[in-house]
């Protein structure tokens, strides 16, 4: 959730940490500090807001020196504050520390310390690591014993960097990514490659509880017992370029206009890995489709057509819920987590629990070095390059395009995706077309209080999606509604002041849309029609083009993408970085 980055070697640090920080700024953006170290002194500078916004109160021209470390917030524990805002000292600005997790027993730590004579600043669960690395730091001056005794000590999740006033930095990790990328005469220690690949492709990802040291350019790896361990240089392959806003006002504009070009991509990846991943699933006796948010609505459709058309029975479950639902797990059963990032928490946890009760675990991720990938038993990538926009809005369309690709193999080409691919590419772009009438929609929606999504089917998901981006990007109330539920409760909130949206492409749904959205319209509310076909039903008409009827999913989207973009510009928020989120979830 917070992004982390510690630098060791020739460049000067202070401007390499920052520009790290923007670039994994989507893991949080409440606060930002860095903290140098140069002739034996730490200093460190930080405030509240985004990377952009506090560039200046930095003063980056006086912070010298070639080693250091960097964070971006999001909070967990504490105001969004400034003596929240990290790095943190100890007692003394002898060592300074960056975190990103929770520290479970902080509460006890903090008060152990303190009757040993410490004196805390913030709020935060993170202060007590630089404390605890202070106390066993004081006296001895072995960084490494410092390092093990302190991360012994620590329960929940971690990955920190800490900075000594020796010009060492270090670090470690527990469930929460630490990656190290080499470069020549240096390294870094980073949340995300991300961090670093402007400089280098040569990550080593570390192990849970892994230590790292790096002191006078070398880098040294240890386990809790402070045996040295190998880990393998990783080379990481993301175009660095794609992470640039191009033309486009925000990166949720840009990466709402990739779509075409991402579909297009789609069924490319590697047929060895998705044949593999295919026999893993028809081997499966019990299988079950798990993710967060946008991800979990992915899982809703693919449910949808593994059944329709691969005769594949499953269930689709929110990750967070997955381990209150099932005792029957066992190695007969398979579980399908789909994350974007590979990192989200819920995701991870639930994976972990299927596996211990001996499940097969197959992802489809975006990042294929992420957490996810790495345990899984085979992982497919949606290959849509960095999505940084908090709201997932291309990685939405690449997921749906693998799994098209893999309920194809699964049913032995009956969706006939690859054929319909150029005509899906064409589709997407005439709804790009329309931004410019979905941006007046959006001026007319900005007092709306209360939007409905109607769908039924397999249009029901795009309804969840569509609220989910309304909701998070533009901060108004909008749920999404199975049509046929209407009138078993949610007609009651219905009123001449709602706003309804109704996913209604020609199917075999379509008809009974209609008619709800009648009885939608005798009580009073607007409705805005989604469709390849208009309806005197609908006050606000949205063309989409018609396509094979499992395909609309993809293409039904957009128009909300684009609305809860328009919607959040309108509403003066700023539609990359929406309140209160982040784009990588990685605390539970
Ligand atoms: O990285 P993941 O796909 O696991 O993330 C899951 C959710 O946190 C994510 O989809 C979130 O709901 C997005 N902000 C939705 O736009």
């Amino acid at each position: 959730m917070c992004s982390i980055i510690g630098y060791k070697g020739r460049l000067n640090v202070a401007s390499v940490l920052v520009d790290s920080l923007k670039r994994m700024e989507y893991r949080g953006y409440d606060s930002v500090g860095i903290a140098t170290i140069n002739n034996g002194k730490i200093l460190i500078k930080k405030d509240i807001g985004k990377v952009a916004d506090v560039n200046k109160s930095l003063d980056l021209g006086r912070m010298p020196g070639h080693t250091g470390i960097g964070h971006t917030r999001w909070a967990t524990h504490g105001d969004v504050t400034y003596k929240n805002a990290h790095p943190h000292y100890g007692c003394t600005d002898r060592i300074a520390i960056v975190h990103n997790g929770i520290i479970e027993n902080y509460k006890e730590l903090r008060e152990e310390l303190i009757f040993l004579g410490h004196t805390f600043v913030s709020d935060t669960d993170s202060e007590v690591i630089a404390h605890l690395l202070e106390r066993h730091y004081s006296g001895q001056k072995n960084i490494k014993k410092t390092v093990i005794e302190a991360c012994r000590r620590l329960k929940g999740t971690y990955a920190f960097v800490a900075a000594f006033e020796d010009g060492t930095i270090c670090g470690s990790r527990y469930d929460e990514p630490l990656i190290i990328g080499s470069v020549n005469n240096g390294y870094f220690i980073s949340s995300d490659v991300l961090g670093f690949l402007e400089y280098t492709d040569k990550a080593i990802f570390l192990d849970n509880r892994d230590i790292v040291i790096v002191d006078s350019e070398t880098c040294h790896i240890f386990d809790l017992d402070g045996n040295i361990v190998d880990r393998a240089i990783t080379k990481v392959a993301w175009e660095l370029a794609a992470i640039d806003k191009g033309k486009y006002a925000h990166h949720t504009l840009k990466e709402i206009h990739e779509q075409p070009n991402i579909v297009q991509k789609a069924g490319t990846q590697n047929l060895e890995k998705i044949e593999e991943f295919c026999n893993i699933v028809m081997n499966s006796k019990t299988l079950f489709l798990v993710g967060s948010g946008t991800s979990y609505h992915s899982a809703l459709i693919a449910k949808h057509i593994l059944s329709k058309f691969a005769k594949i029975r499953a269930e689709a479950i929110i990750s967070s819920e997955f381990q209150f639902a099932f005792d029957d797990i066992d190695n007969t059963s398979v579980i399908i987590a789909i994350s974007q990032s590979g990192e989200t928490a819920d995701v991870l946890q639930s994976v972990k629990a299927a596996k211990t009760m001996g499940a097969r675990i197959l992802s489809i991720v975006n990042n294929p070095t992420s957490s996810l990938a790495r345990i899984s038993d085979s992982s497919l990538s949606i290959d849509c390059g960095p999505e940084i926009g908090v709201a997932a809005t291309k990685s939405f369309t690449a997921q749906l395009s693998l799994i098209y690709t893999i309920v194809d193999r699964l049913c032995n080409g009956c969706l006939d995706f690859e054929a319909n691919k150029a005509f899906l590419v064409g589709a997407l772009r005439q709804v790009l077309d329309t931004e410019i009438q979905i941006h007046s929609i959006a001026e007319g929606l900005r007092d709306a209080r209360d939007i409905y999504i109607i769908g039924r089917s397999i249009h029901y998901a795009i309804a969840l999606e569509g609220a989910l981006k309304i909701k998070e990007l533009a901060y108004v109330h909008t749920e999404g509604i199975a049509a046929g539920e209407l009138k078993h409760g949610p007609l009651a909130l219905i009123d001449r002041n709602s706003y309804v949206l109704l996913v209604n492409p020609t199917d075999m749904a379509s008809e009974d849309n209609i008619a709800s959205a009648y009885e939608i319209k005798a009580r009073g509310a607007k409705i805005i029609g989604i469709s390849d076909r208009p309806n005197n039903v609908y006050d606000i008409f949205i063309k989409i083009p018609s396509v094979k009827s499992t395909f609309y999913p993809i293409i039904e989207v957009l128009p909300f993408q684009i609305l809860a973009y328009y919607l959040a510009l309108a509403k003066d928020a700023d539609p990359d970085y929406p309140r209160n989120l982040a784009k990588s979830v990685t605390v539970k």
